[in-house]
């Protein structure tokens, strides 16, 4: 099954011709439970359920305008070339949505994420790109389905396309249409999410070709499933009961587990940078002291923190170049 059948199914009683405009925005969201494997590579069905939670303040508004021309992409003010590869990337998705008469498009977007901060961009900007297509088409579609469109783009992006805790299901479904996003009820209005920046270079390895070379060279992968299943289910339980210490050892350790398993691959993807280490280490440092704060780390050299409003000070301490966000006192 192609991604443009699924579009066709989901838009079969739909509008295939845009209006004039159309404007979406969308946070980033930054997985605690990883998504790492594909099981369908064309339509991003993931090995895996996965867990995220959104920054309402930060992530992506975008503009979307119908042409007649050539597509046109500007990026946070700037004009891509047509053989940039984020424009190529772009240009391939929106052919999902040109319809019989071949529709072109002009994409404005603005993204507040730190440019390159190893915030996930790509989340944000398709699910923002997606919701901007819905008032562009004027399909009125559901969230679900807004889901499952967000995720032909890039994966994590259907998770994007709600605030709060939101879980991503596997799904079994070869069609991939049981694979959504699904916001969890509860809220933790004293958890934050902080960053360093360690590095803002581009990556040598993409994050597709590492999740790919993992799934299909490492032996520890195996494991990974399984492992998913026990995090999952114990992040679930301390978001209910606010259990800080489980909470945050259970992401900490699912993002190693993630990077364990680029190791175990042939030829081995290393994300970090030293400057990663010395963070990582900063952080045990602080837990060592009585601060309760732990990481996470997606593809990439950044390390996100996590951490409730009463160590920030003191963890400001240990990191006073961090920057963040409290999820659930800022809704978007
Ligand atoms: O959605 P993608 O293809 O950008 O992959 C995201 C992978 C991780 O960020 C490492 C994990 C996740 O669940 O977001």
């Amino acid at each position: 099954m192609r991604p443009v059948d699924i579009v066709d199914r989901l838009l079969r009683d739909r509008n295939r011709n845009p209006g004039d405009f159309g404007r979406g925005s969308a946070p980033v969201n930054i997985a605690l439970c990883k998504y790492w494997g594909k099981r369908d590579r064309g339509l991003h069905l993931p090995v895996t359920s996965s867990l995220s939670v959104s920054l309402p303040s930060l992530g992506a508004d975008t503009k979307v305008y119908h042409t007649e021309k050539a597509d046109r992409f500007i990026i946070n003010n700037q004009l891509l070339t047509p053989d940039d590869p984020a424009a190529l990337r772009l240009a391939s998705y929106l052919d999902l949505f040109r319809g019989e008469r071949r529709h072109c498009f002009e994409v404005q977007s603005v993204s507040s994420v730190p440019l390159a901060a190893g915030l996930a961009s790509s989340a944000s900007g398709f699910a923002a790109l997606v919701l901007a297509l819905d008032d562009l088409f004027d399909w009125k579609l559901g969230r679900r389905e807004l889901s499952i469109i967000a995720r032909l783009g890039s994966g994590s992006a259907c998770r994007s396309i709600y605030s709060g805790f939101v879980q991503w299901h596997a799904g079994v479904r070869a069609d991939g249409m049981d694979s959504v996003a699904e916001p969890l009820p509860d809220t933790w209005p004293d958890l934050c999410v902080g960053w360093i920046r360690v590095s803002d270079e581009k990556k040598v390895v993409s994050s597709r070709e590492a999740m790919e070379r993992t799934v299909t060279t490492s032996p520890l992968y195996q494991s990974w499933p399984a492992r998913v299943q026990r995090d999952l289910a114990m992040l679930r339980a301390s978001i209910v009961e606010h259990d800080f210490h489980v909470f945050g050892r259970t992401a900490e350790s699912n993002a190693l587990a993630m990077h364990a398993t680029m190791l175990d691959s042939w030829p081995p993807v290393l994300f970090w940078q030293p400057r990663t280490l010395e963070v990582l280490q900063a952080v045990w440092q602080a837990r060592a002291a009585g601060i309760a704060c732990y990481f996470t780390i997606d593809a990439g050299p950044n390390v996100k923190l996590l951490f409730e409003n009463s160590s920030l000070d003191e963890l400001l301490s240990f990191f006073p170049e961090m920057e963040m966000v409290a999820p659930f006192s800022l809704q978007r």
